[in-house]
């Protein structure tokens, strides 16, 4: 099964690297990945053999398999993820930071024969489109074989990859290990990790562009081209070289005339993000198409003339399952009818895949994501809440033709929003782009009072709060000199789907109404559409929205958008706390939108609503 590294590149840079990690994991055997269907099959097929895939159904759900996690593997740490920049500040006081030699150190110990009885797999993988002048290439040795498998969904992968990095191209190199050395004779557990929460290690080198990931098998952890490359390290190199990493879907909205305006949307974690990335036209919308360029990460270059493009840097979608039916994403179900891998969902009788919320009764039976067996009258959920799918992008029916292009696509308009209950409106426009930066950079959803203690809003600026590789008020830098450098940039909006009414009911029928606050979106791009000013932002009228095939009255459509001075100043008053933080790290520009945003509020009625 060793092959060679000299037989696949000659690379000198990349095979020294190997050889030093090589010496450092001490693993039984090396293999080079090619990421051939004859390897995944193979490795699946490994994984099968010792008990950490199932091969469902080929009937219902040909080529296809689960895993089930270690219980104590079902998600990312953050609490575990490190950005190990040169100062504390330079991470910025919302991540883990520890001094690099320190953690080098640290690592050195931990690694040191980490992968001792397994195989290191060396998976050279291009995030973007092969050969693409947006693309980055990156390098991952690990010794999980479910990683290599999803890499090969994920990614672009194998030796394609080696042949564009040529002999002098770079790479991120991004090492990876379950942490779970064998002893000679000992015998291997379905799903090798290292249990104890302390033990897992998630860090990240901006300064030498280096991945370090210790102890987890599972998402982000362990497919290290994802969040800890895409994102963390990605909006590191962007800042330094004048381009944007996002955490943000990309879609293409077609009108009936064929016009397309590609959007690139970012949204906190249960929003409906792969809801929108794969929005389908509701009634009154014949004739309009969406298309999905991604859904989780945007990297987006500026060009010669100005103007903006985009691609997505992953080849397939890590989703999560629970609540995805073909009634709240039917693009997402048809995604997942062949060639998919899912984790920690719940097993049929039949072989089938099923999790809370999908179409359709529960089973009478079926066996948990622990492989216990598990009925309707059950009090654990059958799948775990974070379970997840895995499906090549390909297979999204509204995967758009350009999806894969190395050019990326044109992006006109952002997108931010949040899941909040009051204060705001279903949708504004920013003032200008630094206004847009403010509305981005104190975005955040409702938390429960218990998780957060007095603050109403659990902020989560621009959803980077995790991904973010450096400091998040240099970020803000970043956005607002990227912006000054655009002659003509993008508009910026705000949207919220969950605004609820004195009943407690949310005001907005669904995700399935969405599109048509996008073409208001689409409208405003190509200036054909007004927009209100509010204390907030520009605004939609009534009659600016299309309404074909929604029965939504005048009365509850003003309900949506109106502005509350109280609840206004409130908020604004809220984020003292939040940009006091950053110290003098926050942009001038953000607390000068701070203070615009009180005046314009103390000089509007109490309850501000659209003209009628
Ligand atoms: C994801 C996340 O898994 O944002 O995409 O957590
Ligand atoms: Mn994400």
């Amino acid at each position: 099964m060793t092959t060679s590294g000299q037989d696949r590149t000659k690379n000198t840079k990349l095979l020294a690297w190997v050889d030093q990690m090589a010496a450092l994991c001490k693993p039984k055997d090396i293999h080079w990945c090619d990421g051939s269907e004859e390897e995944y099959n193979r490795l699946c097929q490994e994984m099968v053999d010792a008990g950490t895939l199932i091969r469902l159904n080929e009937e219902k759900r040909p080529n296809s398999y689960l895993a089930r996690s270690h219980p104590s593997d079902v998600a990312r740490v953050e609490d575990r993820t490190y950005i190990c920049t040169s100062t504390a500040e330079e991470a910025g006081p919302t991540n883990n930071w520890m001094a690099p030699d320190e953690m080098k150190a640290k690592l050195g110990d931990i690694f040191d024969g980490s992968m001792a009885g397994r195989t290191m797999y060396v998976i050279p993988f291009s995030m973007g489109p092969l050969g693409s002048p947006i693309a980055q290439i990156g390098v991952q040795v690990s010794d999980s074989p479910y990683v290599v498998v999803h890499q090969k969904i994920m990614t672009r992968m194998g030796q394609k990859v080696l042949d564009v990095m040529g002999e002098e191209g770079g790479f991120v190199p991004c090492v990876h290990s379950v942490g779970a050395p064998l002893a000679e004779g000992q015998a291997d557990v379905p799903w090798p990790c290292a249990p104890n929460p302390a033990d897992k290690y998630i860090v990240h080198f901006p300064i030498d562009r280096e991945i370090w990931s210790y102890g987890s098998g599972y998402g982000g952890n362990a497919l290290l081209g994802k969040k800890c490359l895409a994102l963390r390290i990605a909006s590191s190199m962007a800042r330094e070289e004048g381009w944007l990493a996002e955490h943000m879907l990309i879609l293409g909205l077609e009108s009936p005339e064929g016009k397309k305006t590609y959007v690139s949307a970012a949204f906190p974690s249960a929003c409906g993000k792969t809801n929108l990335a794969m929005v389908i036209p509701p009634k009154g919308f014949e004739g309009w198409k969406a298309w999905t360029v991604g859904d989780d990460i945007a990297w987006i270059k500026p060009q010669a003339d100005g103007s903006l493009r985009a691609i997505n840097p992953e080849a397939g979608y890590f989703g999560v399952a629970p609540g995805t039916s073909m009634h709240s994403n039917p693009n997402a179900m048809l995604s997942l009818r062949k060639n998919c891998i899912f984790t920690n969902v719940a097993l049929t009788d039949d072989l089938d895949v099923w999790w809370e919320g999908i179409d359709g009764d529960a089973p009478a039976h079926a066996i948990d994501w622990q492989g216990n067996d598990w009925t309707p009258d059950s009090d654990k959920p059958a799948a775990h809440p974070n379970a997840r799918f895995t499906a090549p992008a390909s297979q999204c029916p509204s995967v758009d033709p350009a999806w894969d292009d190395p050019a990326g696509v044109p992006i006109e308009a952002f997108i931010f929003g949040g899941r909040l209950s009051k204060t705001f409106p279903l949708v504004f426009e920013a003032r200008d782009w630094n206004h847009g930066v403010f509305l981005a950079a104190t975005m955040g959803s409702e938390a429960t009072a218990a998780a957060i203690g007095q603050a109403a809003i659990r902020r989560d600026p621009f959803a980077m709060l995790p991904f973010c590789g450096y400091n998040m008020g240099e970020y803000w830098k970043h956005w607002v000199d990227f912006g000054a450098k655009l002659p003509n940039p993008p508009k910026i909006f705000r949207v919220n789907w969950f605004r609820k009414d004195a009943n407690g009911k949310f005001i907005w029928p669904g995700f399935g109404e969405n599109m048509r606050v996008l073409k208001w979106i689409v409208d405003r791009v190509r200036n054909e559409s007004t927009a209100v000013e509010s204390p907030f932002g520009g605004m939609p009228t009534r009659n600016d929205i299309t309404w074909e095939g929604l029965d939504f009255d005048a009365e509850t459509y003003h309900n949506l958008m109106k502005v509350d001075k109280a609840e206004g100043l409130a908020e604004a008053e809220e984020l003292t706390s939040h940009f006091d933080q950053f110290g003098d790290k926050l942009p001038a520009e953000m607390e000068a939108e701070r203070k615009g945003l009180i005046e314009r509020l103390n000089a509007s009625p109490d309850v501000w609503e659209l003209p009628r």
